[in-house]
């Protein structure tokens, strides 16, 4: 990779740990491939991360050597399938550094863990006996941004209709920062949970929660963090972090589709009712009435995803191998390389932080007027493979004006070279639309 001077103003740091990026590469088949007669150039991490070969093996290996079902099987089978689906929870549970390892639910992803905990907010409105910290009713208020994905939305648009429970939001600056100047305001005493995005899966803004975190403190409510794009991209601590909740998916992050991570604090998953009923997340079941196994069981009703969430763990395992902070400076090399090379393209708009300070490395762009679709299909036919549209992030589109975006977003594997053919493909672009 070609070495990149760090911009002034960025910690010079001499100490930073580095890994070999060319080695790297070699783990993950995918990217000896061709595409439209080109070397594949793959930039839309965001949407999903290609797998190691470590992955795919733990994959294939878990089907070939321990297929069983998990948690009801006594015999030898089952019982390798058991210790390898907790196996790959505790894995998990040490990559966010959380308390304890019964405080991660498996899901199918991100979307179904911010869905569970808005449905157990619904269930709990409708016990009298429930938390009062997760019954919501009229007057109460549910907040969000709108740099938000929709899955962070359209959950809690859900819950507010059902509950009658009002929903606000922190707005964007035009640098594509959260605006917190109305945070006393939006967070206050009828606040019940405020669901934020870690890092924008359009902007790349990385937000700074510390001021929003006490806030909802001070004022009794609880914080849901969506780290779908920053939990595969940077060490994520969860007791740092000081969420009440955090979500994510496995595929962002080296691991494969279908399997997803709640992590919530032990008392306030305990306190939570079942969202989904049946098999493996009961105590007791009479034709009368059924009590509910503790967390994380309580939450992971039927057969889960077992292979996926063992491969999950090689992800882990691989990804710390490698180690989160070497990934992490990478990736803001590529993104103070990124930013630099786009600033000169001419006509070309960058939405979001312009800077490689607060943002991860998601760059989304306008060239011109060109229509962001024909933008990828250019650089499609030059083997360029970006995310064109509005990523699932409608309100931040409609906030800048724009029906959709160019989006290039980086990962471990990523080089400048690539970014180089984007930037080429770019040119080419021109030269077409001119
Ligand atoms: N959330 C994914 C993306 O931003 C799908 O592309």
């Amino acid at each position: 990779m070609t070495t990149i001077a760090i911009p002034p103003g960025m910690p010079q740091h001499d100490d930073v740990p580095r890994y070999d990026v060319a080695a790297v590469r070699a783990d993950f088949p995918i990217l000896d491939r061709e595409v439209n007669g080109h070397p594949l150039v793959y930039l839309d991490s965001a949407n999903t991360s290609h797998k190691p070969r470590q992955v795919l093996d733990a994959l294939a290996g878990h089907y070939a050597q321990h297929n069983a079902n998990v948690s009801r099987s006594v015999h030898t089978l089952g019982t390798e399938a058991t210790e390898a689906y907790e196996g790959a929870r505790a894995k998990v549970a040490a990559f966010v550094n959380a308390p304890s390892v019964d405080e991660v639910v498996f899901t199918k992803n991100s979307t179904e863990a911010i869905n569970i905990v808005a449905y157990a907010f619904s269930n709990a409105s409708l016990r009298s006996d429930a938390d009062p910290r997760l019954q919501l009713g009229p007057g109460d208020e549910i907040v969000i941004s709108e740099m938000e994905h929709h899955s962070n939305i359209v959950p809690w648009q859900l819950l507010a209709e059902r509950t009658g429970a009002t929903l606000r939001w922190f707005p964007v600056t035009d640098n594509g920062r959260l605006d917190e100047s109305g945070l006393t305001d939006l967070v206050n005493e009828r606040t019940k949970i405020v669901s934020l995005v870690h890092m924008s899966n359009i902007l790349g803004t990385v937000n700074a929660t510390a001021r929003i975190t006490a806030r909802v403190r001070e004022v009794g409510a609880l914080l849901l963090l969506d780290c779908s794009q920053s939990v595969p991209h940077m060490p994520i601590d969860v007791v740092d972090l000081g969420a009440d909740f955090i979500v994510f998916t496995g595929h962002k992050m080296c691991g494969p589709t279908g399997i997803g991570v709640l992590w919530g604090r032990s008392e306030l998953l305990a306190a939570m009712p079942p969202v989904f009923g049946g098999g493996s997340m009961i105590e007791t079941v009479s034709m009368g009435g059924s009590t509910y196994a503790a967390p994380p069981a309580r939450f992971e009703a039927g057969t889960p995803p077992i292979a996926e969430a063992v491969a999950l763990g090689a992800a882990v395992d691989y990804l710390t191998g490698i180690g989160m902070r070497a990934i992490q400076w990478h990736e803001k090399q590529l993104t103070a390389y990124a930013l630099d090379v786009l600033g000169a393209v001419p006509g070309l708009r960058i939405f979001g932080p312009k800077v490689p300070v607060g943002r991860g490395g998601t760059i989304s762009f306008a060239l011109g007027d060109v229509h962001p679709h024909d933008v990828g299909q250019v650089l499609d036919a030059l083997g360029v493979q970006v995310r064109v549209g509005h990523h699932c992030a409608r309100p931040v589109c409609t906030r800048f004006g724009v029906p959709a975006t160019t989006r290039a977003s980086f990962y471990l594997y990523t080089t400048t070279e690539e970014i180089d053919a984007l930037v080429a493909g770019l040119e080419q672009v021109r030269k077409v639309f001119a």
